[in-house]
């Protein structure tokens, strides 16, 4: 076999010198505190029969979906989902997309066009800064979920859009776009999602909020924070994804009908690839239909319940928080504190739940004992994160019970306290 070029194997020696080399790790059975699966919906068995029952009974026995959506792979079951999506999350139209992944780069690599500028928080997921660097846009980072900086940079760019020596178009044709997310990722916070808004119709900007991690998690139904804050008809577009909460695969762009049919036409991830198999569209139409759940009995709503479930997890699990304390000897002081546990947490009502405890070493180290605990809690390392920033993240389930949260807790504490 052909060997690898000796500068990527490089880069490999690097991060392992570095202590980052990523490695895929092996499955486990441990408590689940790391997963996306906010819901358990992915391994609900009610839900993998109501799909299978969706295609039985549209007669549908295909395996792949033969092709991309402009060829042979727009599936019936496409339109079908759309229109659920279109209704469900109050949008004139959905636009289906194999991943999140592929939504957020076909939506930033064609939509921002020379001569726009965007703006976009600094820890936006890296599909939407993959997205970006495809695009021609400007593209200027603001402090994570300050619209102080947000509306600091919009000057200077204003300012400098007058003077000619610098390369930004002055046509009033340049459209302005404000990225942000409705619960970040690696954080677990939101923004403030109407101070955003008022500033984008103060400045005529063009919002767009990807919910990946607010899907499932806000609203009666799961219906995601814009919805929740009645923000929907004031975003440009929504990046809503199926891989988390809604237990399967895939993602939307939520927006008008002309921008679905400008990505129809442009978004390159979505034309230049083989579309989703019919067995996951239905599995998310199955998925949808349960979080609408009109039609169900209360024994049926599965969604429905673990909805109201994580809610009470998450509750549960910010109370504990404020009960926990630490004890920390500090030698170089011969003296000792009493810290609230809550203190190392990045403050979250979502079911993202961020303890920063810096140095990758450190962060690593207490991940593997909390793991040898029998608790899948991943560490989050940099570059991935911000140096000093590195932190576990638990993320909560509405299957995680009260018992495990108290444990993992407890051992977290344990481990902060005896490094
Ligand atoms: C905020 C955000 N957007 C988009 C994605 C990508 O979604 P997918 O996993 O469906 O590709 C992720 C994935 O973790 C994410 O966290």
């Amino acid at each position: 076999m052909t060997r690898l070029p000796k500068k990527l194997q490089d880069k490999l020696v690097q991060r392992d010198v570095q202590n980052t080399l990523r490695h895929l790790p092996e499955a486990n059975n441990l408590v689940d505190f790391s997963s996306n699966d906010y819901l358990g919906l992915s391994r609900d068995a009610k839900l993998f029969q109501r799909a299978s029952q969706l295609l039985a009974e549209r007669g549908i026995l295909q395996n792949g979906a033969t092709g991309s959506r402009l060829l042979s792979g727009n599936h019936s079951l496409y339109s079908e989902l759309e229109a659920k999506l279109s209704e469900f999350h109050q949008t004139e139209s959905a636009l289906v997309f194999n991943s999140g992944y592929d939504a957020n780069i076909g939506f930033f690599g064609s939509v921002p066009q020379r001569g726009d500028v965007v703006f976009y928080d600094e820890f936006i997921h890296a599909s939407i800064r993959d997205g970006i660097k495809m695009g021609n846009a400007k593209a200027y980072k603001f402090k994570h979920n300050d619209i102080g900086d947000l509306q600091r940079k919009y000057q200077i760019e204003f300012q400098r859009r007058g003077d000619d020596s610098i390369e930004i178009p002055k046509s009033s044709t340049g459209v302005v776009y404000v990225i942000t997310e409705s619960v970040f990722s690696m954080d677990g916070d939101s923004p403030e999602l109407k101070a955003f808004v008022r500033f984008c119709q103060k400045n005529r900007c063009h919002l767009v909020v990807d919910e990946a991690h607010a899907v499932g998690v806000f609203g009666i139904n799961g219906q995601g924070l814009v919805q929740t804050l009645e923000l929907h008809d004031a975003v440009f577009a929504r990046i809503i994804t199926f891989g988390k909460a809604v237990g399967c695969h895939g993602a939307a762009i939520l927006g008008s009908k002309n921008l679905k049919n400008y990505l129809v036409n442009f978004a390159r991830s979505l034309i230049y690839t083989t579309a989703m198999p019919p067995h996951s569209l239905a599995t998310v139409l199955a998925s949808y239909e349960n979080l609408t759940a009109s039609r169900l009995t209360s024994d049926e709503q599965i969604a429905q319940n673990q909805i109201v479930n994580l809610s009470e997890t998450i509750a549960y699990f910010n109370h504990k928080l404020k009960l926990l304390h630490l004890h920390l000897e500090d030698a170089s002081k011969a003296s000792s504190s009493d810290d609230g546990l809550d203190s190392y947490f990045i403050p979250s009502v979502s079911a993202i739940h961020c303890c920063v405890l810096p140095g990758n070493e450190r962060v690593r180290a207490i991940s593997e004992k909390i793991q040898k605990a029998g608790f899948d809690v991943k560490a989050i390392l940099s570059p991935t994160v911000p140096k000093g920033k590195e932190r576990l993240r638990i993320c909560l389930h509405s299957f995680n019970t009260h018992e495990e949260i108290d444990n993992v807790l407890q051992t977290l504490s344990f481990c902060i306290q005896n490094p």
